[in-house]
């Protein structure tokens, strides 16, 4: 995709991964719409980028991003769900948790989709790049709700790629282990015991995805080794969980 005067929308870009995609998008040439939760933080990226930006909650209110968005850009050439949340949580945790992770990290990316579709096949092309997760493709230890979410966003982005690609619309889905943002730094002890030392700064994570969009591939790994455990776990699924639970004992001797 060639980013010289396209119209691209992040969600969470006021932040993270939001945020360096939106600094490395707009040096490419790229108007950015960032919205995000925090309005403030939306703001201070949009000036940085000399973009715009809308605080909003995509839980709720996507109709609205879309048509502010809209408004400001003229059309949208590529929409970034990236937004996220990873409540720590387990089968008991409560329904409203898990219904906040399941609007946040998969409905967000439906009702989005809904409302770029129409538009997006009528001209022909569109490009949607979800910020799914390595937690989508394997797991992750110490969120339920993030390791189910994150496998249902992904299953989303796939849906969309295979019902949609011979009619002109790229999908994308960006799947980082650690990357050093608030969200890593939430997971505490037992997130820096699994992902701290392989953790990449969030340019790192924009350079990988600035490289996938000349060629349009699916997965974008910014830890290029994920793509082996992925493989490990749809061919030797029992040895790759007993080699999480071994992980997860760690976790809990380590208290
Ligand atoms: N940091 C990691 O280790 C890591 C790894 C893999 C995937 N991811 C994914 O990357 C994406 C970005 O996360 P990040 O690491 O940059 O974290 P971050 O916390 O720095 O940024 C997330 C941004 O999303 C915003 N946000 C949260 N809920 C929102 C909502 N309901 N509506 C609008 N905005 C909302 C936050 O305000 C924040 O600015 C997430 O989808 C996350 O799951 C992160």
């Amino acid at each position: 995709m060639n980013l010289g005067g396209a119209g691209v929308v992040i969600t969470g870009g006021g932040g993270g991964i939001g945020r360096a995609m939106a600094l490395r998008f707009a040096a490419e040439g790229a108007r950015i719409f960032v919205a995000d939760l925090d309005g403030d933080a939306a703001a201070r990226v949009a000036e940085e980028v000399g973009g715009s930006s809308l605080a909003v909650d995509v839980a709720a209110d996507v109709d609205r991003l879309i048509t502010t968005a809209r408004a400001e850009l003229g059309a949208i050439d590529m929409f970034c769900a990236n937004a996220g949340i990873a409540p720590h949580g387990t089968e008991a945790t409560p329904e409203d948790v898990w219904a906040q992770a399941w609007d946040v990290n998969v409905m967000s990316h439906v009702r989005a989709a809904k409302l770029l579709l129409p538009e997006w096949l009528e001209r022909g092309r569109g490009h949607f790049l979800a910020t799914v997760s390595a937690a989508g493709l394997l797991t992750i230890l110490g969120s339920a709700p993030y390791a189910v979410t994150k496998h249902g966003a992904l299953a989303f982005a796939e849906w969309l790629s295979a019902t949609y690609r011979h009619r002109g619309i790229t999908v994308q889905a960006v799947c980082p282990q650690g990357v050093r943002t608030n969200m890593l730094a939430s997971t505490g002890p037992s997130g820096q015991l699994v992902m701290g030392a392989s953790a990449i700064e969030p340019e790192e994570v924009a350079d990988t995805v600035m490289e996938a969009l000349a060629d349009g591939r699916f997965l974008v790994l910014p830890h290029p080794e994920v793509a082996g455990y992925y493989a490990r776990r749809a061919t030797e699924t029992d040895r790759w969980l007993g080699g999480m639970n071994k992980l997860q004992r760690k976790i809990e001797q380590q208290g």
